[in-house]
């Protein structure tokens, strides 16, 4: 019998003939199985004959059936490895990060500099119509100003008859939040804008930082406050000295432009020094005029502000060394990787 057993098992041609075979030997119904039983009728020195034998062929076809199960599932796993290329062992290739562009870093770094300062961050579309990009910043239809912001207009009117734009500066973000928030105000406006104009250091879509607040009884000195300590923390050093000089924007009175000092250094412009070699642009302000804060249906006897816009693009490539703004918009990996920002 045992020899039977033996060979039906061996001969099993898979898993399902294997558990054929066990069944058959060690089921129930199963041969080894009735041999079992008979040992309960047997007599004792028959039993004490008769009982090792049996239980050495259950002991053999237990055995027999593990080694062959065993068997089988090897051949599966090496047939598996033979027809698949996986190699668990090799290195990796290389997977490329992402990383932040300059016009977000220094977006960021915008945000956190003011968000000491109590500024929140605030936003506006940047398809806009010419009332909040012009007209509620006291810049009427016949204003030589609107000439000179060489805007992309829409073909289309909005419902209510206003022309539509691509903004031309982030200032129409001050009238949605003078429009819509209680003062006092204390924000800054990061986002695209847009002039059709193209050269080295000009590009048709382009980002500013507007900031603005409103309260009673701001005067100049927080302005000129505010900027110097925006400044300071976003080169990075307290030896920055700024120039304030007269200028003109149709929604600030009085009106400035801010530039900050550079010293040379082998030969090279480098922000800040105590004693400047020259000087850069970097901003235009003023305090909020009177009609704008009329404009948007508060009293300038009660509110005043002062308000700044800053190009972000041209704080990233004077904080990064950067010489050309196109290349901002180029999406070429070797020239954010030359200046560090990408892997
Ligand atoms: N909007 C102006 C520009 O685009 C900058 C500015 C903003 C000036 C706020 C004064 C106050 O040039």
């Amino acid at each position: 019998l045992q020899g039977d057993l033996l060979s039906a098992i061996a001969a099993a041609p898979n898993l399902e003939g294997l558990e054929a075979a066990r069944v058959h030997a060690l089921g129930k119904q199963g041969a080894v199985t009735a041999l079992l039983k008979t040992l309960g009728a047997m007599a004792p020195e028959e039993r004490q004959a008769q009982g090792p034998r049996i239980q050495g062929l259950r002991e053999a076809v237990t055995a027999a059936i593990a080694a062959k199960k065993a068997e089988m599932e090897r051949a599966v796993l090496d047939a598996r490895l033979a027809s698949e290329t996986l190699d668990m062992s090799l290195p990796v290739a290389g997977t490329a990060g992402g990383s932040v562009h300059p016009v977000s870093q220094v977006m960021d770094e915008l945000a956190e500099i003011f968000a000491d300062l109590g500024f929140a961050v605030a936003t506006g579309p940047e398809i806009e119509d010419d009332w909040h990009n012009f007209t509620a910043l006291n810049i009427p239809e016949s204003h030589p100003a609107r000439a000179m912001h060489d805007t992309f207009y829409f073909d289309k009117v909005d419902g209510e008859g206003r022309k539509m734009l691509l903004r031309t500066h982030t200032s129409p973000v001050q009238i949605r939040t003078m429009v819509t928030q209680k003062p006092p105000i204390r924000i800054i406006a990061p986002g695209r804008t847009y002039r059709s104009d193209s050269d080295a250091t000009h590009t048709p879509m382009f980002h500013q930082v507007e900031g603005l607040v409103i309260d009673r009884g701001i005067t100049m000195g927080h302005l000129k406050w505010t900027l110097e300590t925006f400044v300071k923390a976003f080169f990075e050093r307290d030896d920055i000295v700024l120039r304030l000089r007269p200028s003109y924007f149709p929604f600030t009175e009085p009106s400035m432009e801010v530039d900050v000092g550079y010293t040379l250094v082998k030969g090279k412009r480098v922000i800040g020094g105590a004693e400047p070699d020259g000087w850069m642009e970097i901003l235009g302000s003023g305090m909020v005029h009177p009609e704008v804060i009329a404009a948007c249906g508060l009293d300038p006897e009660e509110w005043q502000g002062f308000a700044f816009g800053c190009g972000i693009d041209r704080l990233a490539m004077l904080k990064y060394g950067m010489d050309d703004l196109r290349a901002f918009f180029d999406g070429d990996l070797r020239w954010l990787r030359h200046y560090g920002f990408a892997a």
